[in-house]
Formats: structure tokens, sequence, C-alpha cells
């Protein structure tokens, strides 16, 4: 099971594990961490699963939609490390990926 470490708004780092073939999203949310709210259930609709995903794994994330990066900008916690979680499928290859937990909007 890939594992994946989670920075909460109050910079506690959780260290998780997940299926793969699960979301970011999905994984987090399961794991009870309540900071990600993710009300449209992972259909890329409500930018309110945001994470800042750490540089040494942005070439092995999947392309941001356009409709990702354009709920994103409604976020003014964007950086250029924002994704929403919802949208990252944990896979072996991300084994050991982090995230830290945007700031709520
Ligand atoms: S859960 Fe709504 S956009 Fe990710």
């Amino acid at each position: 099971m890939p594992k994946l470490i989670v920075v909460t708004r109050e910079g506690e780092e959780r260290e998780i594990e997940g299926d793969a073939g699960l979301s970011v999203m999905e994984v987090i949310r399961d794991a009870g961490i309540d900071e990600i709210l993710a009300l449209c259930g992972g259909c890329c609709s409500c930018a309110t699963c945001h994470v800042h995903v750490d540089p040494e794994f942005a070439a092995k994330l999947p392309k941001m939609s356009e409709d990702e990066n354009d709920l994103l900008d409604s976020s003014a916690d964007r950086d250029a490390t924002s994704r929403l979680s919802c949208q990252i499928e944990l896979t072996d290859a991300l084994d050991g990926l982090k995230v830290r937990i945007a700031a709520e909007d």
C-alpha cells in the first residue's frame, strides 16, 4: 500500500496508507482527517480538497485538467504546488507522497 504523508493546517505531520487506485482525497478522508471537506465527493467541482504537493513529486503527478485549473483559481491560497487531491490517484509510483492541506477559503 502506498504511503502518504499529510501535513494538517496546524502543521501536524501524519503518515497514512491507502489502497492504490483511490484518490489522495479519499485516502485522507478515510484516515479521519476532517480538514478536507470534499463537498462534491470528488467530481472536480468544489475545490474543498485543495492541497499543496511537495515539489519533489511534481513530475509524477497526473496532468492538471482545465476544470481543475479553473477551480484552483478561485482559491486565495493557490500557488505553483496547488492541486485538487480528488484529481490525484494514489499509485505505487507516488509512494511517500507528501501533501499539505491548503488554507480554508
Ligand atoms: S472533492 Fe470537490 S473538487 Fe475535489
